[in-house]
């Protein structure tokens, strides 16, 4: 199942793990990181199709457990206070990269958007079955900040229809 909603209002159970991770190579990776299986295959692909074109894709963040995204959370409320905390992090629980979909690439901050692996991503990662999780103008759907380095698997079918629908996860799944 990889069409699964995690979001503010759909949450995973603490003790939740997927048991098919594997680690991602160290070739498209800065450290230690961990994506389903299926996930990591089509990562792998995109990541050497990108490098065809001197594209450097790397994975930063990807499977992190109900503990890791509850110290990650805290610390973003001790750094900018519980509203802003909120809207670029998600609680333990909520957050997609619990489920061993999402992949946080190259650089967790603003400046990734105007790189050029980011303007390639934007318009081909569907091709291997991933989408931009948060898009800028859907933050009222999606209930976060526009995150240009934050890619979630969905599978080729589901994100193709996506990429040219320009919907987000919610509005494909109707659970707006
Ligand atoms: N930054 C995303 C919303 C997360 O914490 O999962
Ligand atoms: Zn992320």
């Amino acid at each position: 199942m990889y069409d699964i909603l995690v979001n503010k209002k759909n949450k995973l159970n603490k003790n939740y793990k997927p048991n098919d991770l594997v680690k991602v190579s160290k070739k498209f990776s800065t450290k230690e990181c961990y994506l389903r299986k299926k996930v990591n295959k089509a990562f792998t692909r995109l990541c050497k199709n990108a490098l065809k074109s001197n594209l450097d894709l790397k994975a930063i963040s990807c499977f992190r457990s109900y503990e890791y995204q509850k110290n990650l959370y805290i610390n973003y409320i001790k750094e900018m206070g519980f509203t802003k905390a909120s809207f670029c992090s998600a609680k333990p629980g909520c957050s997609e990269h619990q489920t061993g979909l999402a992949i946080d690439i190259n650089y967790d901050n603003d400046s990734f958007d105007s790189t050029k692996e980011s303007k390639w991503l934007i318009n081909n990662a569907y091709k291997y079955g991933f989408i931009l999780r948060y898009p800028k103008g859907k933050e009222y759907i999606t209930g976060y900040k526009y995150e240009p380095w934050h890619y979630r698997y969905v599978g080729k079918r589901i994100a193709r229809i996506m990429y040219k629908k320009k919907i987000t996860l919610e509005e494909y799944l109707n659970k707006v």
